[in-house]
C-alpha cells in the first residue's frame, strides 16, 4: 500500500510504515521520544513506568515490560533481522533494563525505514548522548557502517541547569545514506578571510597543452562546505515559532537538513513528528511531507495552529466502530482524542495525579455567578458507569472548574447520571444558563451533535473559538 503525500497519520509509526511500500521514501528525519534527563535511572534500572512523564506513550517506550520482552525475543529469534546481532549484544551488555527495551523498540523501526527509504535516500536520527552511542551501534547493523556520513552536532546555548559537570548543551543528529548515489546538495558555510586569502580563485587543473603537468588556474570558491558542529538556538520563550509542544525544534535546523538531503517534488517522511517542524520545513522548502505522530495533541497542534493549509490526518477514528478499536487497542490515544473532538479543549499533558482529567480548556468569557474560567473533560472507553461519573464530579468540584463535560464511548442516557448531572447546578453568561455538567457520547460527535457549550478559547492560541466545529473537520 502506498501512503498519500501531504498527509498526517495518527498512530504508532510502526503500524503505519509496515503497511507503506518499499523505496517510496527520499529523506527521512526522526527525532524519537527521549527524555534523557528525567529518564536516566529508569533506563537503566528494570523498574517500568512509575514517573509522571507526560505522555505515556514516552514512557512505554522505555520500561521493560512485556512488550519490551516481546521486542527482545522477536529479534532474538530472528538470525536474519538486521540488528540480531547488535541487539543480542546490547543484552548481554545490559541486562534486562529500559535502555535495551529503547533499543529494541527503536530497532524495529528504523528496520521499517531503512526498507521505505529510496536507493538514495538519506536519514537523519536525531537523540541525545545518554543513547546516541548505542543507537548507532543499530544504525550501522540497519544500514551498514559504509553508510554512515556524519555525527552532527547541534549545539545551543540554555539557561544553565545545577551541574557538578559540564553543562550538556548539545544534541546529536546522526547521519546515513542508503547508497552511494544519494542526494547531497553541499551547503557552504561564509569563509573567513583567512580561508579567502588561500583559496579564492586558484584551483589546480591539468595543464591542456602538455596534458602531463598541473597548472593553477583562477576559480571563485564557494566557501567552506559546512562543518558537523551547528550552533543554532533553541527557540526562545517568546520566540512567535514557539508552539508550546515541549520537544519542538526550531524551523533553521530542519531547513538545513531538508535543503541538504532532498530536493523539490522530493517526498519527506518524519515518523515522530511532534508538532511538525519538519513538515513545516518540508512544506516551505517545495518538498511533499508525511508525518506520523501518536499524540492526538500533536496532531491537532499542527493541523490549527502551525500549517492552515486543511491538511488531511488519517488514522482518526472516522466513525463509531474505529473510535471503539481505538479505545480498545490504546485507551490513552482514544482519551486524547475524544477530548479534542470538544472545541476549546487540548488533552491534559499531566497524564498521572490529576484525578483523571483527560482534557482541560478556558471559557472565553468570566460566568456571572463563578469565578473561575476553568473547564475540565474526562473520556471513558468502557461502558458508562455512575461511579466514575461521579468521581469526575467530584474531580470538578474540587478543582472549582465552571463547567465538566463527562465523555463516554457509549450511550450516556441514564436517569439516574442525568440526576446527579442536573443536581450540580448551572452557571450564567449573560442571558444563558449553561449546565456545569454535561454527558456527551462520541456516537453524538459522529451524528454532529454536541453538548451546549460556552464560547471558548482557542487552547493553542488562546482567541476565542467563532466556528465552533473548526477542530473537528
Ligand atoms: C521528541 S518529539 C518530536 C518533536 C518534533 N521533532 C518537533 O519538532 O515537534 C517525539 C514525538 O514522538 C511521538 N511518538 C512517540 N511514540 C511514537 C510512535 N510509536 N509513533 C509515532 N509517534 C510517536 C510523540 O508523541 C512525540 O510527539
Amino acid at each position: 500500500m502506498s501512503f498519500s503525500t501531504n498527509t498526517l497519520y495518527y498512530g504508532d509509526c510502526l503500524d503505519w510504515m509496515e503497511q507503506w511500500d518499499d523505496q517510496s521514501v527520499d529523506l527521512i528525519y526522526l527525532d524519537p521520544p527521549f527524555n534523557s534527563k528525567s529518564q536516566y535511572n529508569i533506563l537503566f534500572g528494570n523498574r517500568s513506568g512509575g514517573v509522571d512523564a507526560q505522555y505515556r506513550a514516552f514512557n512505554d517506550t522505555w520500561a521493560w515490560d512485556e512488550g519490551a520482552a516481546d521486542r527482545l525475543a522477536r529479534i532474538d529469534n530472528a538470525v536474519a533481522h538486521p540488528a540480531h546481532k547488535a541487539i543480542s549484544g546490547f543484552h548481554t551488555m545490559l541486562g534486562k533494563c529500559g535502555m535495551l527495551g529503547y533499543l529494541t523498540y527503536m530497532a524495529e523501526r528504523l528496520v521499517h525505514m531503512r526498507r521505505l527509504l529510496k536507493p538514495t535516500g538519506s536519514i537523519y536520527l536525531h537523540c541525545d548522548p545518554t543513547a546516541s552511542h548505542y543507537l548507532k551501534v543499530v544504525m550501522d547493523a540497519i544500514f551498514g557502517s559504509l553508510h554512515f556520513r556524519n555525527e552532527i552536532i547541534w549545539s545551543y546555548r540554555r539557561w544553565p541547569s545545577k551541574s557538578s559537570y559540564y553543562q550538556t548543551m548539545h544534541d546529536v543528529i546522526l547521519f546515513y545514506v542508503v547508497g552511494s548515489g544519494h542526494t547531497f546538495n553541499v551547503d557552504y558555510e561564509p569563509a573567513s578571510d583567512s580561508y579567502l586569502k588561500r583559496f579564492k580563485g586558484k584551483t589546480q587543473v591539468l595543464d591542456p597543452e602538455t596534458r602531463t603537468r598541473k597548472i593553477t588556474v583562477d576559480k571563485p570558491t564557494k566557501g567552506l562546505a559546512r562543518r558537523d558542529v551547528w550552533e543554532l538556538s533553541i527557540i526562545a520563550g517568546s520566540s512567535k515559532e514557539r508552539l508550546g509542544y515541549p520537544t519542538q525544534k526550531p524551523l533553521a535546523l530542519l531547513d538545513r537538513i531538508i535543503a541538504a538531503s532532498s530536493n523539490p517534488g522530493d517526498i519527506v517522511l518524519d515518523p515522530f513528528c511532534g508538532c511538525g517542524t519538519a513538515i513545516e520545513s518540508a512544506h516551505n522548502l517545495g518538498r511533499k511531507f508525511v508525518g506520523i505522530d501518536i499524540s492526538a495533541f500533536a496532531v491537532d497542534l499542527i493541523r490549527n495552529k502551525r500549517l492552515d493549509l486543511g491538511i488531511p490526518v488519517k488514522g482518526i477514528p472516522a466513525d463509531l466502530y474505529s473510535a471503539k478499536l481505538l479505545a480498545k487497542d490504546s485507551p490513552f490515544n482514544f482519551e486524547s482524542w475524544a477530548v479534542t473532538r470538544l472545541p476549546g479543549f487540548a488533552p491534559n499533558t499531566k497524564q498521572v495525579g490529576d484525578g483523571g482529567v483527560d482534557g482541560k480548556g478556558k471559557i472565553a468569557v468570566k460566568p456571572d455567578n463563578f469565578q473561575s474560567r476553568l473547564a475540565l473533560a474526562q473520556a471513558k472507553g468502557g461502558k458508562f458507569n455512575l461511579s466514575s461519573l461521579r468521581d469526575f464530579l467530584h474531580v470538578t468540584k474540587r478543582d472549582n472548574a465552571a463547567f465538566g463535560c463527562y465523555i463516554s464511548l457509549n450511550d450516556v442516557r441514564s436517569e439516574a447520571a442525568a440526576r446527579e448531572v442536573a443536581e450540580f447546578g448551572k452557571f450564567q453568561i449573560g442571558a444563558t444558563e449553561y449546565s456545569r455538567m454535561n454527558l456527551w457520547s462520541i456516537e453524538n460527535y459522529f451524528d454532529n451533535r454536541y453538548p451546549p457549550m460556552p464560547p471558548m478559547l482557542d487552547p493553542y492560541n488562546g482567541k476565542k473559538i467563532r466556528d465552533k466545529l473548526a477542530n473537528h473537520r
